[in-house]
């Protein structure tokens, strides 16, 4: 140890406050890094000092959207770069409009990663680099993760870890998630109405994501494993406009995409 913190070093490894200079005309010396950086699950305090140094000296800052909207991931780098000029936005060509599985969906999609991995993948090569918005964690349900897939081997990689969504939601809720040997499933929303009451009746503590339009089956399948007395609901947690509630006491069955179900475990207390 010398007494010297990384934070208190002016330059840190693998972030470059300029441009690198290219070593000939043709191909630079170094490659530029590719950085998934987890923004946290909403409000810009709950960013990792990593993430910030990242945000502040990629070269590129590039998010997911939906076309003409800003990225919520984009949205909460406000309160650290206000720099359009290094805004990379990356329009989904679908969100919701068609079923996940509907190969005309997947088709698009794995031609947006293909397409977008190309277009990084050039400026990679020219030295710059890349940071790529997450929402959360960029490893835990991230479209990161479909640009990492088909980057990795070709270029030096960073992932900074984030405050996951559902650690923001039951901070909110007020609510520990696990005590003892308790079992927690995460489940996607879009799962069969069978398969959500399979799992969620084996399961100690739940959450469920990917909430949308199929929060009336999420209801149902809850009702039918007996957890819907302990469901709470968030929405928007920790950002502008956030909800929490019983999910027994929300009266209607409309959840935007950012929102969750949460059923704390009851595990060993002593
Ligand atoms: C594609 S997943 C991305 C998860 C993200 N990588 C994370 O670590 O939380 C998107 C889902 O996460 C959940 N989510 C993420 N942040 C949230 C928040 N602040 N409030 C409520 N739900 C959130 C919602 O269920 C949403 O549909």
């Amino acid at each position: 140890m010398d007494g010297t913190s990384e934070f208190m070093r002016p330059e840190p490894a693998g972030i470059p406050s300029a441009p690198k200079p290219a070593a000939s005309a043709e191909k630079p010396a170094v490659t530029g890094t590719l950085y998934g950086v987890g923004m946290g699950p909403g409000d810009p305090d709950y960013l990792t000092v990593r993430a910030v140094r990242v945000l502040e000296r990629a070269h590129h800052l590039v998010h997911f959207c939906k076309a003409g909207k800003r990225g919520n991931a984009r949205t909460i780098a406000d309160a650290v770069v206000q720099d359009a000029a290094r805004e990379w936005p990356l329009p989904y060509p679908y969100t919701t409009e068609l079923h996940p599985e509907d190969p005309a969906y997947v088709a698009a999609l794995a031609g947006f990663y293909d397409e977008a991995a190309e277009r990084l993948a050039a400026v990679l090569e020219a030295g710059r680099d890349v940071a790529i918005l997450s929402e959360g964690d960029p490893f835990f349900y991230g479209s990161f993760m479909h640009l990492w897939r088909r980057l990795k081997d070709r270029f030096p990689v960073e992932v900074v870890p984030g405050v996951t969504g559902m650690s923001g939601c039951w901070t909110r809720a007020g609510t520990p998630i696990t005590w003892g040997d308790d079992v927690l499933t995460v489940l996607p929303a879009t799962l069969p109405h069978a398969t959500l009451v399979e799992r969620l009746a084996r399961t100690d503590a739940a959450v469920v994501m990917k909430l949308g339009r199929h929060l009336p089956k999420v209801r149902a399948a809850l009702t039918e494993a007996g957890l819907i007395g302990r469901a709470v609901y968030v929405e928007r947690g920790t950002m502008a406009g956030e909800t929490v509630t019983p999910l027994s006491e929300k009266p209607d069955d409309s959840a935007p995409y950012f929102s969750m179900v949460l059923v704390p475990g009851e595990g060993r207390r002593p």
